[in-house]
């Protein structure tokens, strides 16, 4: 099976190329390196440089014939897409167009597609979110997820192409970039392991839903699956506020920073947390890795690829 994964240099989408690789499958990857890393690609994946907008994105569709799309290439920081919406819809609406019309035109059977739960159902009205709760996202950034998956819907009903939009929670682990905005555990990780001091936003009581990126990657198997079709949660279900991250990373890094309080970021949601319900009930995926097991790995990776 011939698999097209872009973002394959990003942190999410770069494990998912090793588990594909080492599942069987051809595996080809797009990426611009935009904020992906060449050590982060598989040598055994063939690389294409390239932007998802690039009008050569057809021609190669129709030299390759890729059976599946796994699409996780985006602008995935929520606070440059509010200060930059139109940049985030070029890149997470017409980039995604770009690659769904070439999928339509040179018979792509499937696009996997990186969603997220927390971004895309806004303030929720219950706890946690399943599938059904209203979606009013209040960030560019998830009005384009969103607004990806009604393109989906509409490509499915009107060209079959099947699909799966997996609509994840916060995602850490090794590989996720520690200098972004966006990634709090692996930003404090660093800090903590290069004797620098991190802040956190505010009260710091914020709660947040973290999923270990090898149940991400898990998800991204089954999603492979014929029987596998729609839209699902990727959670635990389990709410950790930042307070709490801080505290376990200090004992777990053994650093001696401080616990200071910064300004709080405007707009930043109160409470996040999703239910895999779903998931687990259609097709039996809950995630593996307790929130102190996976912290405990990212540490470990960390310090040994200090960046
Ligand atoms: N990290 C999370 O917690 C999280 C949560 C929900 C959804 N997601 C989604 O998962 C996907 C991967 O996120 P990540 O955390 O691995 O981020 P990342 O920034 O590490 O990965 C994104 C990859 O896409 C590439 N890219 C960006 N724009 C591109 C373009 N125009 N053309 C080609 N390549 C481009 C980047 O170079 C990078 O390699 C994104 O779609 C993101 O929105 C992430």
């Amino acid at each position: 099976m011939k698999i097209l994964v872009t973002g394959g240099a990003g942190f999410i989408a770069s494990h998912i190329v090793d588990a594909y690789i080492n599942a069987g499958l051809d595996v080809f990857i797009i990426d611009n390196f935009s904020t992906g890393r060449r050590e982060n690609v598989n040598p055994k994946a063939t690389l294409i440089e390239m932007d998802i907008n690039d009008e050569k994105v057809d021609e190669l569709f129709k030299k390759e014939k890729f059976d599946i799309i796994n699409h996780h290439a985006a602008q995935m920081d929520v606070r440059f897409s509010v200060d930059n919406p139109g940049f985030d819809a070029a890149t997470n609406i017409l980039g995604s167009l770009n690659l769904y019309e070439s999928a339509k035109n040179h018979g792509v059977k499937k696009i996997i597609f990186a969603s997220t739960g927390g971004a895309v159902y806004g303030e929720q009205d219950y706890f946690p979110a399943d599938e059904n709760h209203p979606t009013r996202p209040c960030s560019p950034y998830g009005i384009a997820k969103l607004a990806n998956e009604k393109y989906l819907f509409y490509y499915k009903e009107v060209y079959g192409i099947d699909h799966v939009a997996l609509r994840y929670v916060n995602v850490y682990g090794p590989k996720q970039n520690p200098h972004g905005e966006a990634g709090v555990v692996a930003i404090f990780i660093n800090k903590m392991i290069s004797g620098s001091q991190p802040i956190i936003n505010g009260d710091g009581l914020n709660t947040r839903d973290y999923v270990y990126v090898a149940d991400v990657v898990k998800a991204n198997l089954l999603a492979l699956n014929e029987n596998v079709s729609g839209i699902y949660n990727v959670a635990t279900g389990i709410e950790h506020d930042v307070n709490f991250i801080f505290r376990t990373l200090k004992e777990l890094t053994k650093s001696d920073c401080k616990e200071i309080h910064g300004e709080a970021k405007a707009g930043e949601q109160r409470r996040s947390v999703c239910t895999s319900g779903k998931i687990y009930k259609e097709h039996g995926w809950k995630p593996d890795v307790l929130f102190n097991e996976g912290l405990s790995k990212t540490v470990d990776y960390f310090k040994k690829n200090l960046r």
